[in-house]
């Protein structure tokens, strides 16, 4: 499946070029960032200051030293405190400003990744699973601001400062001093890089569980009925506690893992700061050093692996980011199959003429649906497609709105191939009233209104008359407020179409598509809906998928679908008379008919 095989696609290579799609937003803010690097050399100033002060503090207090005055003392430690204060200081005052930079990254990679996720064709959305999905992109957007954080703000200047230091630790106390740092920042940096490579998997490994849980619980979750049902209940708690111990599991290995670099690196650290005390503890002895000197030097020490530490926390955080980010860029590489041509113009719907001119398609190769379908609706004309369950009516349907493109053969209105014009404007000029409505967890009110988000009450109204909700909703104690629950279960079925039925109207397109759109009402409501869309219907071009024959009997044409073709086509009567399919048809549902009026 096309979006199934990420994980061949992108290789480990792949993980550092996330930083350059970072770019863009550091450049919009970048005021603000250049700012945050100027409080960032503040602290560092500060902070490369300390040791020094603290050795002549130190000096000076030797008896040994140079004797300063009561002022000077003073000085240097008022000088000292400022240091210290300053490094706190300009360190959060950097990440306040710089925390807008990474939210507004935040919100412009999440609409992104919105207004991409509903770009995708349908077949996306009919494959993806939603927990996970929702997990992927809330870690890949955590793991943006993050990255931006550390990478701008402690990789670079950590090793800047650890140069700094050396440069220092060189031109005052000799080569050892400096090469035992950058020896040790060397191997210190090698081994977690290592260590941290080798841990990506783990970490992998243990998104993959998160992510695979979330599904399970939501999937479960949304399918809350049928679980009880079936009394399922231990069922899906055993498969998701599956998931969760497979996360358990990926949890403690990451753990383990993240014990062994924690170990060799602080034993790394633990070495060179031996080796340095020892040095400069010999300094001291032999009185080349001062005991400012030794303070000095272990307070650099201090500083220097201070930071390096976290250098090898940031870093794992930022493998840990770069994988959780990897899975947001992976989704923002996946194609939509439809798309538009480059500069497509709208689409012109004056007349509303559908025409279908040999049009195959199959969702997989192997199984055909559609094998050269061809009909034409003509403007105004209201076509019926009737065919047993599965033979492709609803597929037509899909065509006809572009959710996929034929395989072969041609879809035009008004002479315009659909696959020439922009999607937006081929979709705004047909209203579909689908085979399943699922609402927004909002108002039924709003839920009309969604047809046309722009229309004013009183248009609301008028279609929710038109399409027979007006007393449902007068029944209603909190009445068109009524929130109709996630997915709009806490409707019966009658009532989603019709709320359905009221959208379309609302939106008022020149082509009207109906696909059982009155199969869950009782034969009472549905003649009354019926001859409200006739009315509507009238000058508009509508096709009319039908199971129940005698709702459509009044067609202009009906075709007859089977097998992926067109089997017979004509007017109800001339249909009877040829005595085909559409007869047959017939005659089994009055019968039925018969049966349920005169019971025996
Ligand atoms: N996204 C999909 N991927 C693969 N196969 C699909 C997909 N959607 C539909 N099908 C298959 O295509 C065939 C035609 O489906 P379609 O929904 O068009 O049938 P229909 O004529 O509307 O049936 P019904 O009267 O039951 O609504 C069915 O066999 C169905 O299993
Ligand atoms: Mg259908």
């Amino acid at each position: 499946m096309r979006h199934g095989n990420f994980e061949e696609e992108t290789g480990r290579s792949y993980n550092w070029q996330v930083l350059s799609h970072l770019w863009p937003f550091l450049k919009e803010s970048r005021r603000r960032v250049l700012l945050a690097l100027l409080c960032l050399l503040l602290a560092k100033g500060a902070v490369i200051v300390i040791p020094f002060l603290l050795k002549h503090l130190v000096d000076s207090l030797d008896t040994a030293g140079a004797q300063l005055s009561v002022w000077a003392l003073a000085g240097l430690v008022l000088a000292y405190g400022g240091a210290r204060f300053s490094n706190v200081f300009f360190g959060e005052l950097r990440d306040t400003i710089f925390g807008r930079v990474t939210e507004r990254a935040m919100r412009r990679v999440g609409l992104q990744v919105f207004r991409h996720v509903h770009a995708l064709d349908l077949d996306f959305h009919l494959n993806r699973r939603t927990g996970g999905l929702a997990r992927d992109i809330e870690r890949g957007t955590t793991g943006i601001s993050f990255l931006m954080r550390f990478f701008i703000f402690n990789i670079a200047p950590t090793l800047f400062e650890i140069a700094v230091v050396a440069v220092i630790l060189l031109t005052n106390y000799g080569a050892s001093f400096a090469v035992i740092t950058l020896l040790s920042v060397f191997v210190y940096g090698l081994f977690s890089l290592r260590a941290t490579e080798w841990r990506t998997q783990f970490v992998r490994e243990m998104n993959e569980a998160d992510s695979a849980s979330n599904t399970r619980a939501v999937d479960s979750l949304m399918n809350f009925e049928t679980v009880k049902y079936f009394t399922n209940e231990e069922f899906e708690a055993r498969r998701y506690d599956e998931e969760l111990a497979r996360w358990e599991l990926a949890r403690r290995r990451n753990r383990l893992s993240l014990f062994g670099l924690n170990g060799g690196q602080a034993l790394i650290i633990a070495v060179a700061q031996t080796a340095m005390i020892g040095l400069a503890g010999a300094g001291v002895r032999n009185g080349e050093m001062t005991l400012g000197d030794f303070i000095l030097i272990n307070q650099f020490m201090i500083q220097l692996f201070l930071p390096l530490n976290f250098l090898g926390f940031v870093f794992r955080e930022i493998k840990g980011s770069l994988a959780n980010i990897e899975k947001l860029f992976e989704l923002l590489a996946v194609k939509p199959v439809v798309i538009d041509r480059r500069d497509a113009p709208d689409i012109k719907v004056e007349r509303g003429e559908i025409r279908f001119d040999a049009v195959s398609f199959a969702y997989a190769p192997e199984r055909p649906i559609l094998k050269g379908v061809s009909f034409t609706v003509a403007p105004g004309e209201k076509v019926a497609v009737v065919g047993p369950s599965g033979a492709g009516k609803s597929t037509l349907v899909k065509l006809l709105f572009r959710f996929y493109d034929p395989v072969s053969g041609l879809i035009t209105i008004d002479g315009q191939d659909i696959r020439s014009v922009t999607q937006a404007s081929l979709r705004r000029g047909i209203g579909i009233v689908p085979q399943d409505t699922v609402l927004f967890n909002d108002s039924l009110f709003e839920n009309v209104r969604y047809g046309k988000p722009d229309a004013s009450d009183e248009e609301v109204e008028d279609a929710i008359r038109l399409a027979h909700l007006d007393q449902f909703i007068a029944s209603l104690p909190e009445g068109r407020a009524t929130l109709v629950g996630e997915r709009g279960l806490k409707l019966s079925g009658g009532e989603k179409q019709r709320v359905a039925i009221a959208r379309t109207l609302l939106k008022r397109p020149p082509i009207l598509v109906f696909d059982e759109a009155t199969s869950s009402l009782d034969s009472k409501s549905e003649r009354a809906i019926l001859a409200a869309l006739r009315e509507i219907s009238a000058d508009h071009t509508s096709l009319v998928i039908a199971h129940r024959l005698s709702t459509i009997i009044d067609a202009d044409r009906i075709l007859v679908l089977q097998d992926g073709q067109v089997v017979e086509q004509g007017r109800h009567r001339e249909l009877l008379e040829q005595d085909g399919h559409y007869a047959e048809l017939w005659q089994a549902q009055q019968k039925q008919r018969d049966a349920q009026d005169h019971p025996h």
